[in-house]
């Protein structure tokens, strides 16, 4: 086994392992990028204020997010396609979630379905949902998250249209996926991935095909996709979405303060400020840039969540300093996903809890529930001071 001691190794063997077209996937912003690399740049421009000689002893990283008991503020984010990353790759990263005692959110574009996730794991997971059309099939996915025994569902609002993604249409990776000579031989060279691949039989959208109307084979999805994201989405449709669910709502994909507004005036329970790791609107703010006048703007109304761009545990303590309860991570486990399966998404929990329990120790700080801006230096105008 490599040494691995941070977020890069994994995502080196990840890429390694996993067929070009799912590693490209998963390492994609949208159009030019900027905020997917503007996402992680931006966390490096914040410093940590050290401190010494302050009893750093007996530390805790526990927390609580939406009032459920965590091992530390981190949930695993919903990713599509997890399970080509590995097979069966949404139950590898739920166990390594539940071992680890952080939640796990399934997306509704995942490979193993919700009944599948449920009957392979023990703990209740979270349930992302998008905001579809169709609402027969959103009022069953809701029935189906209960059944399952989610103990949240995630509402993702930034994602009416696909934002373009230059590698994906490259490289043919649609729903359903169009395989080229090149893809297939790039894929037989990625012998593990292919052999677990053969093993298993979730090789498709496990919450789609049999479960939407007319899409019964994965040939059928394209034209369902196509016609199923709601264009004409605004915040009563969401209200709607809110009464199918009795449960804890988080709202997953606000940038702006008026947004997060709208949310606590929906009766969600948490917001997560997201940019959709950088795959949607490409020139809009990093996510740790927005969250600031958010926290402003909402105050203690709503619970606040993070996510895009966390790459290490130094970059979850910066944002619990800024001011939210905790961090989502997209990528960093994917990457760990693909370089070792389950181990490797337990790996990368452990690299982030090392990096924000000592960072937060050198910070002059014991209890995860305590940091607060002190810590930080943060330059001028970084949140913001736009005309
Ligand atoms: C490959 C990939 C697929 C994603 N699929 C979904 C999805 O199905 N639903 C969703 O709400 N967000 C999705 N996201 C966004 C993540 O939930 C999360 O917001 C993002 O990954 C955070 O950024 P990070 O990867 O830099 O941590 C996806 C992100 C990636 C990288």
């Amino acid at each position: 086994m490599p040494v691995i001691t941070n977020i890069d190794d994994l995502k080196r063997i990840h890429r390694r392992r996993v067929p070009k077209m799912f590693y490209d996937y998963c390492e994609s912003g949208s159009w030019s990028e900027q905020t997917f690399r503007e996402n992680t740049s931006d966390f490096d421009k914040i410093y940590l204020r050290q401190r010494v000689a302050i009893d750093m002893a007996n530390r805790s990283t526990k927390s609580q997010l939406i009032g459920q008991d965590v091992a530390m503020p981190v949930a695993l984010a919903p990713v599509g396609l997890t399970g080509m990353q590995s097979a069966d790759g949404e139950i590898k990263a739920a166990r390594a979630a539940e071992k680890f005692g952080v939640p796990y959110c399934l997306s509704t574009m995942s490979i193993c379905s919700i009944e599948d996730v449920a009957e392979n794991t023990t703990k209740p997971f979270w349930m992302q949902v998008y905001t579809l059309k169709d609402d027969d099939y959103m009022t069953r996915l809701f029935d189906r998250a209960k059944a399952a025994k989610c103990s949240a569902a995630v509402i993702t609002v930034d994602l009416q249209l696909l934002g373009q993604r230059h590698k994906d249409l490259k490289n043919g990776l649609s729903a359903p996926p169009k395989f080229t000579a090149k893809s297939i031989a790039d894929m037989m060279t990625k012998v593990t991935w292919g052999l677990e691949m053969l093993q298993t039989k979730r090789r498709f959208f496990g919450n789609i095909v049999g479960h939407a109307h007319g899409v019964t084979d994965p040939s059928s999805l394209g034209n369902w996709t196509n016609e199923s994201f709601d264009q004409s989405l605004n915040w009563d449709r969401i209200r709607e979405f809110r009464k199918m669910w009795d449960g804890p709502l988080i709202i997953k994909g606000i940038i702006d303060p008026r947004d997060a507004l709208e949310a606590c005036n929906v009766g969600a329970d948490a917001i997560v400020v997201s940019n959709h790791g950088g795959r949607q609107l490409d020139g809009a703010l990093s996510s740790i840039r927005a969250l600031e006048p958010i926290m402003d703007a909402v105050g203690d109304k709503i619970e606040v969540h993070l996510d895009s761009g966390i790459r290490s545990g130094q970059d979850v303590l910066k944002a619990l300093a800024l001011g939210a309860k905790g961090c989502w991570i997209g990528r960093a486990y994917v990457y760990g996903l693909g370089a070792m399966g389950e181990a490797g998404v337990t790996k990368a929990l452990e690299v982030i809890h090392k990096e924000l329990d000592m960072s937060m120790a050198l910070c002059g700080h014991r209890d995860v529930r305590g940091v607060d801006r002190d810590i930080l230096m943060v330059p001028k105008g970084f949140s913001g001071d736009w005309e």
